[in-house]
């Protein structure tokens, strides 16, 4: 059976007045994609953040390969083996392409092989490695943002919406480099606002609503309740 990589129960999380997640359950297990679908607003960046110990929990628990991450930091979440591709992307655009793929190596001394397969990954990182990353395209920083996750060497990948604000084809590459990262091994938890995207390359998913998980199945089982398809799929 697959090992059980990341368990989220009953998490809940608030900014101030505004609660943004409650008590969340939900989990992904070794070679898995599962998508986490959900309108703006939804809560779906916060999930992210508190499985990274970027906001604090307000209660529930999560834990990474059997292990409470209760008292871990962010840094040491990664040496885990979680990576997490932000909102934004978070490309600092004054240092150059290879900068930003070392950082995502921070805490390892035996990074190079991975190097040239990110490299190989993303060709078109390789021919502007010394470019300032803040000159790349939209879809080209993408592609650095994942690169540098992936140069953690994380079991599981976090992506939040790596779709965002990229064209068709574009996207479509995009889509096509998640299954092939997953297909080497690396386990994913895809947030999407492009769920027909996201249910396509997901093997589960789960649907967000207001802080609450309202569904989770099967992707193809969510791709074909006419009740879900007409609120989250448009139709
Ligand atoms: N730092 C913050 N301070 C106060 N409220 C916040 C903060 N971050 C998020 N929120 C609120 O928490 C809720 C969930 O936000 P979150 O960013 O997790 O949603 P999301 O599903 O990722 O949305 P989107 O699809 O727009 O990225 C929203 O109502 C948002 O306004
Ligand atoms: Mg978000």
């Amino acid at each position: 059976m697959a090992e059980l990589l990341l368990k989220v129960e009953q998490v809940s999380v608030s900014y101030g007045a505004v609660q943004a997640l409650d008590s969340v359950s939900l989990e992904v297990k070794e070679g898995e994609i599962v998508a986490l679908l959900g309108a703006n607003g939804a809560g779906k960046s916060t999930l992210l953040k508190s499985v990274m110990r970027m906001v604090p929990l307000k209660q529930g628990v999560i834990s990474f390969r059997g292990e409470n991450l209760s008292h871990s930091r962010t840094s040491g979440i990664v040496k885990k083996g979680m990576a997490l591709v932000p909102e934004g992307r978070g490309i600092l655009g004054t240092m150059s392409v290879k900068e930003n793929l070392e950082m995502g190596a921070f805490h390892r001394t035996d990074w190079e092989s991975d190097l040239k397969h990110v490299l190989e990954l993303f060709p078109i990182l390789s021919e502007r490695l010394h470019q300032h990353a803040g000159t790349l395209s939209g879809g080209e920083q993408q592609m650095l943002a994942i690169g540098r996750a992936i140069l953690s060497a994380p079991r599981l990948l976090l992506l939040d919406e790596p779709s965002l604000g990229l064209a068709p084809k574009i996207i479509q590459n995009i889509f096509k480099l998640i299954q092939k990262i997953n297909s080497d091994g690396i386990s994913i938890l895809l947030i999407e606002q492009n769920a027909h995207m996201a249910i396509k390359v997901a093997h589960r998913a789960y649907v967000l609503e207001t802080g609450h998980i309202v569904a989770s199945g099967l992707a193809h089982e969510i791709s074909s309740d006419e009740e879900l398809k007409k609120a989250y799929l448009g139709g």
